[in-house]
């Protein structure tokens, strides 16, 4: 049965690089792969469109697709908004009422790209490492929030950092399952020794690995784990942790594969329905101007044939791609180094295609 992916560009770059997985994706469909694209708005173009940044038939469109390519969200031209109609709020409302509460980062080293990371390439070499993010509670949705003016005048801001038992344990048994499938090693990561909130997560962690003995579970203080991250990366098999955490360690990680450029993900719900996209914003100062790397998003389609389509060989097929251009030494300005060939957008994704 022809399965319906809907694509969101967003902004900045977001239609560039959107453009290249698309071309990724129609080349596979001429080799048999089943899929009919629909183009919905997010973001900053829906607010500009339709004065908000979540139009309704986006979510009907997301809910009823098979899986969602997402490109990015945000610019400066809407930076001044009120905050319930920013373009950011377009993509957490899709993540939240689409329920995507699991998102997975694999920050995986190319070793074609060893000497692209700040990073010694003896630190980071062989690299393979899965983030995996709860995504749809803590600090970002927790209620209540807001600014308010005291009675001496003065403003307080105020967020609320909540989660439930259940919110903690679907995400850890997905930790915990993906762990059992690579090296067992399996880190979550918290604040337990000021929040409370963690405390109740690093609890809860504890008692889910009763039910996983082949996988050995850790855990870490988010400082410690920042450091540890730089410092060692490859002690690492999978991280679980909250929203914002793995907001920002999902960040520090994409730079030991040479460029966050490179980082795909995948925001799964209950049924193993998905959102793909890149971990990196719009980058509204190169927009428009063919230089940003499509690879994490041209990688986020790989992740939805595998984790929705369920076509592993393709998802092989476009990783070994990508691999393959590397070899051949295209690098986009993000990623290039001296005696490598230097390549925009469309090229990046033209190589692609031909290296399939
Ligand atoms: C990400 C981004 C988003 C987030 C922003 C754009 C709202 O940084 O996907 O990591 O904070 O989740
Ligand atoms: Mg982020």
């Amino acid at each position: 049965m022809t399965k319906k992916i809907a694509v969101l560009a967003g902004d900045g770059i977001g239609p560039e690089i959107v453009a290249e997985a698309v071309k990724v994706l129609q080349a596979l469909k001429k080799d048999g792969l089943d899929i009919e694209l629909e183009y919905g708005l997010i973001g900053g173009a829906a607010y500009d469109e339709t004065g908000t940044p979540l139009p309704d038939e986006t979510v009907a469109m997301s809910k009823s697709a098979d899986a969602i390519l997402l490109g990015a969200v945000g610019g400066y031209k809407w930076e001044s908004l009120d905050i319930s109609v920013r373009p950011e709020k377009g993509l957490l409302g899709i993540r939240s009422q689409l329920n995507l509460f699991a998102n997975l980062r694999p920050a995986i080293l190319y070793p074609q790209l060893a000497d692209a990371s700040t990073l010694k390439s003896e630190v980071v070499a062989g690299l393979d490492l899965m983030i995996v993010r709860e995504l749809t509670g803590g600090i970002y949705f927790g209620q209540p929030r807001g600014v308010r003016t005291l009675d001496n005048g003065e403003k307080e801001g105020f967020n609320t950092l909540v989660y439930r038992e259940s919110e903690i344990r679907r995400i850890g048994k997905v930790a915990f399952d993906i762990a059992q499938k690579r090296q067992g090693r399996l880190c979550s990561v918290d604040k337990a020794n000021v929040l409370e909130c963690t405390e109740l997560w690093r609890e809860t962690m504890t008692e889910l690995a009763s039910d996983y003995e082949d996988v050995e579970l850790s855990h870490m203080y988010v400082d410690n784990a920042a450091m540890q991250l730089v410092r060692a990366p490859k002690q690492f098999d999978v991280m679980v942790t909250t929203n914002m955490f793995g907001d920002i360690l999902s960040d520090c990680a994409s730079m030991l594969t040479g460029s966050i450029g490179m980082l795909p993900s995948a925001s799964l719900d209950e049924d193993g329905k998905g959102m793909y996209e890149p971990i990196h914003g719009s980058a509204p100062d190169i927009a428009g101007k063919n230089s940003a790397n499509p690879l994490a998003t041209i990688l986020s389609a790989s992740m939805m044939l595998r984790y929705t389509l369920d076509e592993p060989a393709l998802a092989d097929r476009v990783e070994n791609a990508v691999s393959k251009v590397l070899d051949q030494g295209l690098r986009t300005a993000d990623i290039y180094s001296e005696g490598m060939t230097k390549v925009g957008t469309s090229e990046m994704g033209d190589a692609v295609v031909a290296a399939l």
